[in-house]
């Protein structure tokens, strides 16, 4: 880009600084760039008011910077030549026209007014998003683990309750709420498009909302340094149309498909795996790490961290510690004739 653009650039120093400006001002707005940032919270999808408050903040800012710029340069510049030169021994009385000490105060009250303006819309703003528009329809309680996300949709009754994990699907339009706990350190929920940050701290359940104004996937970030991969502690959430989150929460809340049961991937998995690791409907039961259910209907594994295809699966199956050293899921020297078949079985996990 800035190759192709160079050759239009004019001779005069100040028509290309205005150029370059322009140019980094319109990569600021660029699609391109934005969808290379996924943690871009200058675009959000959630509560109007904060974007705005942004942007406004941004703005007010910009044209102070410009002001004093102006002024200081007018100050530089327009009185110098008015001093008459004189000889070094020679004592140059300076006296000013009017009353100097006037801009003082004029410049103190303008920014007094507008820093009182920016703290007033500020708490407005925050007083606006301290609790959802409407009271929220679906719960969600997140726990913090070293280094990933569980996921459990709280039902009505227990039927209706279920576990993922790193996915967060939530309908359009609609706020949602969000339990926060922590399994060990202190983590922080963050998905800049949607919500500002809330900790998860051991031992508390804090809380907060969010809410998506159109469909798309959003991605989070856990934003509080908790150990080896804090920077691969990541999850997507997904804002779908309410009927298509419905079908999907339905499909989450079935036990595992049959397809796969007494299958050798099984045995395997019941071997290897099952210790730490939930299929429901199956007698694999443990905690320790993601629900993996319907692991294939994930669009990622391990936080986020690679994409939720056969050679990815295969690889984080094979070897976590290369992917995430120091994560909880070890290496198990696996053969190549168990891994294929575990990993067809947790293909079957859909
Ligand atoms: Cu969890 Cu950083």
């Amino acid at each position: 880009m800035w190759s192709g653009m160079g050759a239009d650039f004019g001779d005069q120093p100040t028509k290309r600084g205005m150029q370059i400006f322009c140019v980094l001002l319109l990569q600021l707005y660029a699609a391109p760039a934005r969808a290379d940032a996924p943690l871009d919270y200058l675009f959000g999808a959630g509560p109007r008011n904060v974007a705005s408050l942004t942007w406004g903040v941004l703005t007010i800012s910009i044209l102070v910077v410009l002001i004093i710029t102006g002024v200081l340069l007018f100050a530089i510049f327009a009185r110098r030549n008015r001093i008459p030169s004189t000889s070094s021994n020679e004592r140059e009385l300076v006296s000013r026209a009017g009353n100097p000490v006037a801009v003082i105060y004029a410049g103190l009250v303008l920014s007094t007014l507008v820093l009182f303006g920016v703290t007033i819309w500020t708490m407005m703003t925050l007083a606006d998003i301290a609790a959802p528009p409407s009271t929220p329809k679906v719960t969600i309680e997140v726990t913090g683990h070293e280094w990933w996300w569980e996921v459990r949709y709280v039902g009505d009754d227990p039927s209706q309750t279920f576990t993922t994990a790193n996915e967060i699907h939530i309908p359009v339009g609609e706020p949602v709420a969000i339990k926060l706990r922590s399994d060990d350190v202190i983590h922080s929920f963050w998905v800049p498009a949607l919500s500002g940050k809330t900790d998860l701290i051991p031992g508390q359940i804090n809380t907060t909302w969010i809410l998506a104004d159109r469909a798309g996937t959003y991605r989070g970030q856990c934003t509080e340094y908790c150990g080896l991969q804090h920077a691969h502690m990541g999850f997507q959430v997904i804002a779908s149309p309410k009927e298509k989150f419905e079908t999907w929460r339905k499909g989450q809340l079935r036990v595992a498909s049959e397809k796969s049961v007494g299958s050798a991937g099984q045995r395997v998995f019941m071997q290897k795996c099952a210790v730490c690791h939930t299929v429901r409907g199956t007698p694999a039961g443990g905690r320790v790490g993601p629900d993996l259910t319907h692991l294939m209907t994930r669009g990622t594994i391990a936080a986020d961290t690679l994409p939720n295809r056969v050679g990815y699966l295969s690889g984080w199956v094979a070897d976590p510690q290369h992917v995430k050293p120091g994560s909880k899921m070890p290496r198990l020297n696996i053969d190549g004739q168990d891994l294929a078949q575990v990993r067809n079985y947790l293909e079957t996990l859909d």
